[in-house]
Parts: structure tokens; C-alpha cells; sequence
């Protein structure tokens, strides 16, 4: 440990202030933002290229992290998990930074709109893409960005992650070229607000956390405006998000074969950074995502191209530890198997769950019946949800995703246990027969799904309508025009 003294005085002074929920500073608004013109934001990537080479081609480079993995295919015990939401027809595992609006258009989920004004999805599902957002938000106003279909502005929101998300590219200090972070989402500065994490206040530290909270937290679709919003009025570890769920008696979705009143986890990776030793000891996602190296003329620069901290690791861990790469790649491998582990007995456990309450169902069990098992379903599968969506928490908190899954296999445990009580007053043998799920079409078969149809619709409109926006986009200087 080289630094680690250092860390402990800038890191702590920040870090002690989360958890120090502030109720009566609510995540949730109670009024939107109204149009705020005098905000500018300029969003376009590629104007940034020529002056900052070294940050613009450190962060373009992100490209290079392309593969797609169908986390479906590789584990078809999701789509079952998923049965009656659109993450069951397709969800890929994260790459890299520069795909982000490519791969939102592509992905099942969002469906084929034909026009601005069919759906199925909400303006929200373009919120974590790209810098366009904050600054539509800007000129619209935050209900005249929510309240729309997700079609409704596809040739504004074309520029994925970039300059504009973490910095404000249009201020002196960025022409300077010793630009400031900033925070420009107004439902990220409100939730900010909420766990004491007032940006303007904030050291550098908390600062270059916050920009990547931006996107990587958990977070919901509020009220008939489909508002992205935090639920971290009460905390933002496992239980109290559950607890604010269930208060407000939210539900993402009605699971599609027990009837569960379901929520989907995002991606709670500030949060469970914030839990693990890392977070704890004030270690950024700047010092291992985007550490300073120096260019071939020895100029010290950020670099941009946030991907597998390993991949850099002089740079990174080796700032601060003495170990060899290798030893600390085998200790993360073995903290990454230990989760997977006992994740996977988790899947198992709720896939059975969702199944054993459909045959209560088909016998005839009662609402009244079926409630208290349903929500022990709820409370399972957000548990499993809140550390599987956390993609790199095996590495952030390992000792944090094992409690999680610890808790969701109890809550588990106790709904089938209940199942079995409702089974047997209604002359079911118990254990059922469970359907073969055995590969991501078997399991979508299962569930209903029509996969063709989708995969059609899917085509023709990247065919027809996504060119039309890139059109458009190349047309309002949002993107570099065609060479000639
Ligand atoms: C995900 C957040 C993020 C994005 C996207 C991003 N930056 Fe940065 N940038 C940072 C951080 C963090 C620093 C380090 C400075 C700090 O911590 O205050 C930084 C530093 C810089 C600096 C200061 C010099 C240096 O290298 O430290 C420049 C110039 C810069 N960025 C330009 C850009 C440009 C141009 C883009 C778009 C192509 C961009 N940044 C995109 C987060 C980001
Ligand atoms: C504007 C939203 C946004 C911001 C800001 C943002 N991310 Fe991301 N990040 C995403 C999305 C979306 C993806 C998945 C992209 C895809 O798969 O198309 C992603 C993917 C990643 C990945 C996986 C990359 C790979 O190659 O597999 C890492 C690591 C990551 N982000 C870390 C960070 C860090 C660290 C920060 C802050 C410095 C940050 N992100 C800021 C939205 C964001
Ligand atoms: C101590 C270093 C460290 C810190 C701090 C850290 N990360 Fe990571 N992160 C890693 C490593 C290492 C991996 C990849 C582990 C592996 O090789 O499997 C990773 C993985 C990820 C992934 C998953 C990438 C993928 O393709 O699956 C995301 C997303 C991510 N980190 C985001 C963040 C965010 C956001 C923060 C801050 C809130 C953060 N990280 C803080 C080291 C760190
Ligand atoms: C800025 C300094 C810093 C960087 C960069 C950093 N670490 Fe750490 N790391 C720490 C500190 C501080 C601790 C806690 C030490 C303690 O409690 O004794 C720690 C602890 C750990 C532990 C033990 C954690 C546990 O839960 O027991 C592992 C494993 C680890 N780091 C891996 C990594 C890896 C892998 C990277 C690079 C991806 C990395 N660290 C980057 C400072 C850092």
C-alpha cells in the first residue's frame, strides 16, 4: 500500500457523508424543471476531436470493447425470471462506452416504432445514452422530455456518452482545457441532494464519482411522466430501496406466470462501490477506470477509455498496491466465481418459485392465498436483480453482493415454503413437474414469447426509420457530416 494514507484523508471526508439520508430532501421531485434556455450544452462529440486529441481518442477507443454477449443465451434462467417484461425477449451484457445508442436501438426491448408516437418504450430509455439528454432536457424542459414516446426525439439523441455527460464543454475552463465536472441531469442532481452528496459541494473526489452516477445507479420511471428518479430517500444499500419500493407500492411489472408484483434493478454500481473497501477508503472509479498516463511525449493526460481496469494495470492498481497483476486478476476471478455461485442457486431457486405459483394459480388458490408468497417472490427477485445488474460488484463489494444473495435465498426459501402450503390445501402434488428451459428458445417458448415476429419488426425498422434520424441528425450538426 503506496498511497494509501493519502487516500484515506481526501477520500473519507466525502465518502462519510453517504448514508446520512436526508428525508426531507426527496430523490422524487415534487415539480419538474421547467425549459432552462440559458443552459447551454453542446452534446456533439466529434467537435471536441481536434482540439483535445489524446482525451478524444482515449474515449473514442472505447469502440474497440465490441463484443455482444446475450446474457440470456448464457443463462436462460432469466428469460423465465424476466416472463411478462421486455428484458425476457433480449438483454446484453455492457460494452463499450461508444455503442451505448447504437445498441439502445438495436436491442428487442426497445420494439419498431413506426412513428414518434407509438411506443412501446418512453423517452427514459434514451436517459443514460449520451450527452443529447441533458441538453434536450435543457431545451424541453424535464416533462417535455419525459412525457413522450422514445421515438418522439430519435434524430436529437445521437451522440453517445460523451464530453457533454461529464463536462461542461461550453465553459471557459473547458477552453482552457482544465475542464471542471459537471453534473447536468436534473434528476441526478436532485437524488444527489437526497444522500447529502450536494454536487457544488463535493471534492474532486466526489466529483469525478458523481459523473459516473450519472448512469450507474438504480433508478425508476416515476409517475404518468415516466421520470427517471432515484429511490434513495432512505438509503441506497439493498434493504432501504426495498423498503421505498414497497412503501410507495411500486411495481415495474406483474411477472408474466405467478402473477408477482415485480421490480427491475438498473445498474446499482454507485452504490455498491459506495459499500465495498474501495468506496470505503475514497478509491474512485476515476483511479481504476480512467487513471492519468503519459502520451508518448511523456504529456500526463486522463485516459478516456473506460473499459477493464486491468487492461492499464500499471496505471491503475499498481498506484497502490504491490501485488502482481496476476495475483490480484486470480482474486478477483475467485471473488467473481463465488458470486456467480451462489447467484446461480438463487435463479434456481426463484425460477422454481415463479413456476410452483402458476400451478397454485391453475388449481384455483385465491389472491388472498397467494399474497404473502407473491411478495416474498418481490423481495427475492429484487435481491437477485440488485446484484446481478451490478456488473463489476463482484469486484466493487464482493462481500456486499454475497449478504444481498444471502437474503435473497432466505426470501426465496420462505415463498416456497408458502407455495407448498397453498399447493397442497389445493390437492396439488408437490414438487411439480418444472418445463425444460434448458437454452434461451426453450425458455421463450415457455413464456410465449414470438420471436420471429419481433425479430422482423426489429429489422425493418433499423432498415427504414434509424437512417431517417441519422439523416436528420447530420443535417442539425449533431453529428459529422458525410464525406464528400
Ligand atoms: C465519463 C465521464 C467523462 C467523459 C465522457 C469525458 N470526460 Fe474528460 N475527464 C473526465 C475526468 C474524470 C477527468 C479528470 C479530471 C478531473 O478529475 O477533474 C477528465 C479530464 C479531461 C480533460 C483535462 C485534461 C486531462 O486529460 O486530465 C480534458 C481536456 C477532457 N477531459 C476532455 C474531454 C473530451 C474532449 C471528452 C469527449 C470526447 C471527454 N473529456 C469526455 C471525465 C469524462
Ligand atoms: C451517460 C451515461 C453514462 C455515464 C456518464 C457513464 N456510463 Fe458507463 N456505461 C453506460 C452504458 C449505457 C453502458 C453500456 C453500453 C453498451 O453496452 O452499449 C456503460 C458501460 C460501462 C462499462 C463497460 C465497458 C465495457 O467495455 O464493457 C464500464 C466499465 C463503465 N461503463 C464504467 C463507467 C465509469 C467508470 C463512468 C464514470 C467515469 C461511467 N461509466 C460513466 C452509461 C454511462
Ligand atoms: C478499485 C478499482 C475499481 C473501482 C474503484 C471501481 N471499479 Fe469498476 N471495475 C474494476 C475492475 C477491475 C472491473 C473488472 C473486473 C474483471 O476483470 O472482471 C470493474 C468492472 C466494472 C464494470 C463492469 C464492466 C463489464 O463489462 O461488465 C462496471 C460497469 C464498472 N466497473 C463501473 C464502475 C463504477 C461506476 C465505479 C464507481 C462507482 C467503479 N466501477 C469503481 C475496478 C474498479
Ligand atoms: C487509489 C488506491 C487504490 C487503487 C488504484 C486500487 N486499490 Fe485496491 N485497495 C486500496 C485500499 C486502500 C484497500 C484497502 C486496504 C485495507 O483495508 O487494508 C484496497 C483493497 C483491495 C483488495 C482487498 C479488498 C477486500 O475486500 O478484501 C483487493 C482485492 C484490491 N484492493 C484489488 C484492487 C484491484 C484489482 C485494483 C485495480 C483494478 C485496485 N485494487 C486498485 C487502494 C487501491
Amino acid at each position: 500500500m503506496k498511497r494509501v494514507s493519502k487516500i484515506l484523508k481526501s477520500g473519507l471526508a466525502f465518502i462519510a457523508m453517504l448514508g446520512l439520508a436526508q428525508t426531507t430532501i426527496a430523490g422524487e421531485p415534487k415539480t419538474f424543471e421547467g425549459p432552462k434556455p440559458d443552459l447551454k450544452i453542446e452534446s456533439a462529440n466529434h467537435l471536441f476531436a481536434e482540439k483535445y486529441p489524446l482525451q478524444y481518442k482515449s474515449w473514442e477507443s472505447t469502440k474497440e470493447s465490441t463484443e455482444v454477449v446475450s446474457a440470456l443465451e448464457e443463462d436462460p434462467r432469466l428469460v423465465v425470471l424476466w416472463s411478462g417484461y421486455a428484458f425476457s425477449k433480449d438483454y446484453n451484457k455492457p460494452r463499450g462506452h461508444f455503442y451505448a445508442v447504437t445498441d439502445v436501438r438495436s436491442i428487442l426491448r426497445t420494439g419498431a416504432p413506426k412513428d414518434e408516437n407509438s411506443g412501446p418504450m418512453p423517452m427514459a430509455c434514451w436517459t443514460c445514452k449520451g450527452p443529447d439528454v441533458p441538453r434536450l432536457i435543457a431545451e424541453k424542459g424535464e416533462v417535455g422530455y419525459f412525457d413522450e414516446k422514445w421515438a418522439k426525439y430519435g434524430s436529437e439523441i445521437v451522440n453517445s456518452i460523451g464530453c457533454a455527460d461529464c463536462h461542461d464543454t461550453t465553459s471557459q475552463e473547458f477552453k482552457d482545457g482544465k475542464p471542471a465536472l459537471r453534473v447536468a441531469r436534473p434528476h441526478v442532481l436532485r437524488a444527489l441532494d437526497a444522500i447529502g452528496w450536494k454536487f457544488d459541494t463535493l471534492d474532486k473526489h466526489g466529483k469525478r464519482v458523481a459523473v459516473c452516477a450519472n448512469c450507474h445507479v438504480e433508478y425508476y420511471f416515476a409517475g404518468k411522466e415516466k421520470a427517471v428518479t432515484f429511490p434513495w430517500d432512505k438509503g441506497t444499500d439493498v434493504d432501504s430501496i426495498e423498503k421505498y419500493y414497497d412503501e410507495k407500492q411500486f411495481t415495474d411489472w406483474v411477472h408474466g406466470l405467478s402473477k408477482a408484483p415485480m421490480l427491475k434493478a438498473q445498474h446499482p454500481d454507485f452504490e455498491i462501490w459506495s459499500m465495498g473497501t474501495h468506496g470505503k477508503n475514497g478509491v474512485t472509479c476515476i483511479d481504476c477506470h480512467m487513471p492519468k498516463v503519459e502520451d508518448k511525449n511523456g504529456k500526463v493526460y486522463t485516459d478516456h477509455k473506460i473499459g477493464n481496469p486491468f487492461d492499464a494495470f500499471e496505471s491503475t492498481c499498481k498506484t497502490c498496491h504491490e501485488q502482481s497483476k496476476e495475483s490480484l486478476q486470480k482474486r478477483v476471478a475467485e471473488h467473481k466465481k463465488q458470486v456467480k455461485d451462489v447467484m446461480v442457486r438463487l435463479e434456481d431457486q426463484i425460477v422454481k418459485a415463479h413456476f410452483e405459483a402458476k400451478a397454485a394459480w391453475d388449481a384455483n388458490a385465491t389472491a388472498e392465498e397467494m399474497k404473502a408468497a407473491l411478495q416474498d417472490i418481490r423481495h427475492a427477485q429484487w435481491r437477485w436483480d440488485y446484484a446481478a445488474a451490478s456488473h463489476g460488484g463482484y469486484m466493487h463489494a464482493p462481500d456486499v453482493m454475497l449478504r444481498v444473495l444471502g437474503t435473497g435465498l432466505e426470501k426465496a426459501s420462505e415463498a416456497r415454503a408458502k407455495l407448498a402450503v397453498v399447493l397442497t390445501k389445493h390437492g396439488v402434488a408437490t414438487p411439480i413437474t418444472y418445463p425444460d428451459i434448458s437454452t434461451k428458445e426453450k425458455a421463450q417458448k415457455v413464456i410465449g414469447l414470438d420471436m420471429p415476429k419481433e425479430l422482423r419488426e426489429k429489422d425493418e425498422f433499423l432498415r427504414t426509420i434509424v437512417p431517417q434520424w441519422e439523416k436528420e441528425a447530420k443535417a442539425k450538426g449533431l453529428l459529422p457530416a458525410d464525406e464528400k
